[in-house]
């Protein structure tokens, strides 16, 4: 029996997808579900959901023995995990941002403040180029810190970039790259070796289709590009 812990973020429907393609659907698994704990429809699993943040937890504790979380937050946490699948999905960065028409504007006299829902990586970052910051730590809504002056900066997710355009940010740097992760409990990976080796070698296949069909598609939207000259590809 496995216990997989899920989140129902932006990574939710499409870690249903390739769970459901490696063979471990679930049909009671949807975003608008009140349960909290969900059974595999074929194969012996129980799915959890959990915040996001508390997906580490969950699996360096044992509670859950796998669990699907976005690497940010395992860059934020440092737990005690093993990683080893990139799923490839949702892929993001953690990034600096700064109200536009300020980016010169702190002095490097006084402490620059930058608002975050990740102070351990935006602390480390700055520490390792030698700039102090005072941390305000924030649990959302980031983009509003400088706009009501609550800092100078933020460091924050960024996916479209489109959230940072509508309150007239500009990204400065990018500290991390962020995709979902598949990790497992240590002591799991021993006691459930066979079980857990099926679930990895079933997503790692799944997640090389999904890779190759990219690339292919990605090929002809470009060829289709240079015949027609205006399809765009990101
Ligand atoms: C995340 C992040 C940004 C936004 C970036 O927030 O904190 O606000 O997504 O996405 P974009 O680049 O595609 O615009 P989320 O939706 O998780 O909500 P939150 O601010 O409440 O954490």
């Amino acid at each position: 029996m496995l216990t997989i812990a899920l989140s129902k973020g932006k990574l939710f429907h499409p870690i249903l997808k390739l769970f459901h393609k490696a063979g471990y659907g679930t049909s009671g698994l949807t975003a608008e579900t009140r349960k909290l704990l969900l059974p595999c429809l074929k194969k012996d699993v129980t799915f959890l959901i959990v915040r996001s943040s508390d997906v580490p937890t969950y699996v360096e504790y044992g509670a859950a023995d796998v669990g699907i979380v976005g690497k940010d937050v395992l860059l934020e946490q440092d737990s005690d995990v093993y990683e080893p699948l990139d799923l490839k999905i949702g892929a993001c960065r953690i990034s600096v941002a700064v109200l536009q028409g300020q980016e010169s504007r702190d002095s490097l006299s006084s402490k620059i403040r930058v608002a975050t829902k990740y102070p351990k990586v935006t602390e480390r970052y700055f520490n390792q180029r030698g700039i102090p910051v005072e941390i305000i730590k924030l649990y959302g809504s980031v983009e509003l810190a400088p706009i009501v002056r609550l800092s100078d900066r933020i460091v924050d997710l960024v996916e479209t970039g489109n959230t940072l355009k509508a309150h007239n940010l500009i990204e400065t740097e990018v500290i991390a790259e962020s995709t979902a992760r598949l990790i497992v409990n240590r002591a799991s990976l021993k006691l459930k070796h066979r079980t857990l080796t099926a679930l990895i070698d079933a997503l790692r296949r799944c997640v090389k289709t999904n890779s190759r069909n990219f690339s292919r598609s990605r090929g002809r939207l470009k060829s289709l590009g240079k015949a027609g000259g205006s399809v765009r590809t990101r």
